[in-house]
């Protein structure tokens, strides 16, 4: 599929944003953990949800959807996810704790690396390892057993989100008590271990970076209504102050956004804080700035490439550096067609400001670099292919047309 999009337009209005992928997919994850009923509410209509959902059916999980609900129900009956669908999507892996510690063996396919890099899970196997599973490798698969996992001290070299998410789910109905050094703190833990505690789980330390699991014996079915999508708004914020337009995006949690919004506004946009929405306008020139993206709160890797198209019509030269992921740049050739100035060293990219971008046919690496290419293309003069969209529907749920609202053009075919 490709996406056209017309430039030089200003966005305005409002955008209402959507639940976290990041924070549903290890959510519906942790579904595993009980037979009872779940509900899911304001569940985006993406692509990787429609993953995840395929391959918890697959293991005997029945998912009613009405509208952005979601109903599961039924028992797990199969401890093989399958290879075709697990290998669409890295988030697969996040199964191997649930099933782990409810059923004792999982063989699970060898997550592959991706476009931004190869992405490993040493830290996931570590957790599992240290809370007594016996972990084999076979023909690309991992295969994990355990006849209880046993409550331990784990400490993360890297403050890995996967593997804090895989670990708690492990953990949450291990025997005795877990640990969790170095964890992540990213919201998106928070909600997962708010879900799990409203299941009757007992987390705490979630968003620090110690985080405790007392195991329980069993966990009971809730309902649950996963937290906006950070990165999501992140990215409407950038494509509104791209454009030098002037909008609101509504359904947010500003201070998940702290990092996004310090820079935008060190960059010369004005943003208005709301208790759940963000009011942004940019109407000079784009001041340069310094980027570097860590794990939360710092600036997050998967908005480097959104605010790599903005810098790269800035006023003066811009640097950002990737601390995160090895390989995040694939979208600096891209803009580099549309005329920017980009210079990448190891895991630094130097952005000298051009006076403006032209319009030309783009391909989308990934979701988080298709996104840049949408922004570049709405300022860019001119019309704008992004072909492979399908990387961006992964992640944005009806992107085209909550941006037609807002007044762009862009049309898929
Ligand atoms: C999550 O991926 C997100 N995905 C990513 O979002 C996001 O970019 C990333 O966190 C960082 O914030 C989901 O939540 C589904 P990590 P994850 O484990 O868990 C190293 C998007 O665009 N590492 O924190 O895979 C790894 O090599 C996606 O929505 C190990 O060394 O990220 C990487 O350099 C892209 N060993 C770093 O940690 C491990 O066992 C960050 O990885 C695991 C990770």
């Amino acid at each position: 599929m490709e996406m056209l999009i017309q430039g030089k337009i200003k966005l305005s209005g409002e955008v209402e944003i959507s639940s976290s992928k990041n924070a549903v997919l290890p959510i519906i994850a942790a579904t595993i953990l009980t037979d009872e009923k779940v509900v899911l509410h304001k569940v985006p209509h993406i692509k990787d949800v429609n993953t995840i959902c395929q391959i918890v059916g697959k293991l005997g999980k029945e998912i009613q959807e009405e509208d952005h609900q979601l109903i599961f129900t039924g028992i797990i009956q199969n401890l093989t996810p399958p290879y075709e669908l697990v290998r669409q999507m890295r988030a697969s892996f996040l199964l191997m704790g649930p099933l782990l510690s409810r059923y004792g063996k999982v063989r699970l396919s060898l997550p592959g690396g991706c476009a931004i890099g190869n992405r490993p899970i040493d830290l996931h196997l570590k957790g599992f390892a240290a809370m007594g599973a016996d972990i084999k490798f076979s023909g690309g698969d991992v295969i994990a057993k355990a006849n209880k996992l046993i409550g331990n001290h784990v400490y993360l070299d890297y403050p890995s989100v996967g593997a804090t998410e895989n670990i708690i789910m492990a953990a949450a109905l291990a025997e005795g008590t877990t640990w969790i050094e170095n964890a992540a703190l990213e919201p998106e833990i928070v909600d997962l271990a708010n879900f799990i505690n409203k299941m009757g789980g007992k987390i705490s330390g979630a968003g620090t970076n110690v985080i405790k699991i007392q195991g329980v014996d069993n966990l009971s079915g809730t309902e649950y209504t996963p937290i906006p999508d950070r990165i999501e708004a992140g990215t409407y914020l950038i494509a509104v102050a791209a454009t030098a337009g002037e909008a609101v995006i509504n359904n947010v949690i500003p201070e998940h956004l702290k990092s996004i919004t310090a820079k935008l506004e060190e960059s010369g946009a004005v943003i208005e804080e709301d208790k759940r929405a963000l009011k942004i306008k940019r109407e000079g020139k784009i001041k340069p700035v310094y980027i570097k993206t860590l794990p939360y709160p710092g600036f997050p890797t998967d908005m480097q490439a959104q605010i790599m198209a903005y810098l790269s019509f800035a006023a003066g030269t811009s640097i950002i550096s990737e601390s995160v992921f090895e390989n995040r740049f694939m979208h600096v050739q891209e803009l580099l067609r549309m005329g920017a100035d980009i210079k990448t060293e190891g895991k630094s990219a130097i952005i000298r400001g051009v006076k403006e971008l032209t319009g030309a046919r783009v391909k989308a690496s990934d979701l988080r670099a298709g996104a840049a290419l949408i922004i570049a293309g709405l300022s860019a003069q001119g019309k704008t292919i992004v072909t492979e969209n399908e990387h961006i529907e992964r992640g944005y749920e009806d992107i085209d047309k909550k941006l037609n609202q807002m007044g762009a053009n862009i049309y898929l075919n």
